[in-house]
């Protein structure tokens, strides 16, 4: 879900419910209310306290409320805290006899993630002569402009394997973030590890799943961001995590100390494909993107024999705009989103195929693969989605 979370409300009864989140404590207020044409008012919610927030009882015999995610309340935020940035570091540089240019202007940052106080920059950023001379008055001036206490700055993905960012902090020593997302606490050292905030309408899919009684392994573990949800909502009775980066590791270890799940969870440190498991699983997690095809032969295997599972399989799509079936007839041009639905539709039936060969393979006996559910989660570049086919194997 891209956007800031708010509660869609009529102007009439705006005042009551401002009142209403302001006593639970989950307002905004780093964030100006938003009054939209058809006479209803958004009330920007905290991202982090949106488990809290039940919506039924909100609501008044007479008054109505929904939960949408508005682009415009995020625009508004960035205008504002950029103007607050811009300010405050044009009068640095007055302070030290330089002038605000339109270079420098553009070499201010636009986009940052924000993990609690701290903040992480990208790296094409403050990369001009003027403000290197500034030294560490610069970084102070920036946290001071974007209300942060901490500073990091992110460099690029290493090519390591480990998929780690090359973070470096900037401003304040301690290097370890906090957050709670839909009442999981998540603990990571950002100059260790990733928060992946894009998968958060997967997460929230994996918390409602009902997993009682399942044994689920997570082969791409991470920090937790699945597997906790597994632990924590979905209530599964037992999680095998797979992650062979160790700073991933110390901190999955953290975080399930933190939510009170460690006795429900085995860390295997290493790389999945040595696990030493087999015919364990009900549901087998294979978060990893571009392609989590490596792991499928060991999807394959962890899964229960007699009564076979579910696995959850990310992939990033690409579709094309070209309809194939016309090429070399009329070449027709699809819409974008039929062309999407047509592309992901054929990669999962190819994945299900190349699934039931594997677990025959691996076996010797017959499956039947089933196409539950192709899930969207994220746009990664025109044309490239983040897509997760959720595909039942069952022995036959
Ligand atoms: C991008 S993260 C994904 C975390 C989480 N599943 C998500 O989607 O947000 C992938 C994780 O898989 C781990 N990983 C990749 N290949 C692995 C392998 N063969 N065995 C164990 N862990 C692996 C990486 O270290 C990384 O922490």
């Amino acid at each position: 879900m891209d956007g800031v979370p708010c509660l869609r409300v009529s102007q009439r009864h705006a005042q009551y419910f401002r009142k209403c989140l302001q006593s639970k404590g989950v307002l905004d207020h780093s964030l100006c209310f938003l009054k939209e044409p058809e006479g209803t008012v958004l009330l920007p919610i905290s991202q982090s306290c949106l488990s809290h927030i039940d919506l039924l009882s909100l609501r008044a015999s007479d008054s109505c409320c929904e939960l949408v995610w508005s682009q415009q309340v995020k625009k508004e935020r960035r205008r504002v805290t950029a103007n607050k940035l811009e300010q405050i570091l044009q009068q640095l540089l007055e302070a030290h006899g330089e002038e605000m240019t339109e270079e420098l202007r553009r070499d201010i940052p636009h986009n940052f993630q924000r993990h609690g106080d701290l903040v992480l920059l990208g790296d094409s950023c403050f990369s001009l002569p003027p403000w290197k001379k500034l030294d560490q008055q610069l970084w102070a001036a920036v946290a001071k402009g974007l209300e942060a206490k901490r500073l990091a700055r992110m460099s690029r993905i290493s090519r390591d394997g480990f998929r780690s960012p090359v973070v470096t902090m900037l401003l304040g020593g301690n290097s370890w973030v906090k957050h709670v997302d839909n009442g999981i606490r998540y603990e990571f050292d950002v100059t260790k590890s990733m928060f992946s905030a894009g998968n958060i309408t997967e997460k929230l899919r994996v918390a409602a799943f009902d997993c009682r009684g399942e044994t689920v392994v997570d082969l791409y573990a991470g920090i937790g961001y699945f597997t906790l949800p597994y632990l924590v909502h979905a209530g599964a009775t037992h999680v095998h995590a797979c992650e062979w980066n160790p700073d991933a590791v110390t901190a999955l270890q953290k975080n399930l100390v933190a939510n009170g799940v460690l006795d429900r969870c085995t860390v295997h440190q290493g790389d999945n494909r040595q696990v030493q498991l087999c015919d364990v699983a009900d549901r087998v997690n294979l978060g990893l993107i571009p392609s989590s095809e490596e792991g499928w032969p060991v999807a394959c295997r962890l899964l229960n024999k007699t009564t076979g599972g579910v696995l959850h399989i990310h992939q990033n799509v690409t579709s094309s705009l070209l309809n194939p079936a016309a090429i070399g007839d009329d070449t027709q041009r699809v819409s974008g989103k039929e062309a999407d639905r047509e592309a992901w539709q054929a990669w999962a039936n190819d994945t299900a195929k190349h699934i039931s060969t594997l677990l025959q393979e691996i076996t010797a006996a017959q499956w039947r693969t089933n196409i539950q559910h192709i899930e969207r989660v994220k746009s990664y570049a025109p044309r490239v989605h983040h897509i997760v086919l959720d595909l039942e194997c069952r022995p036959s």
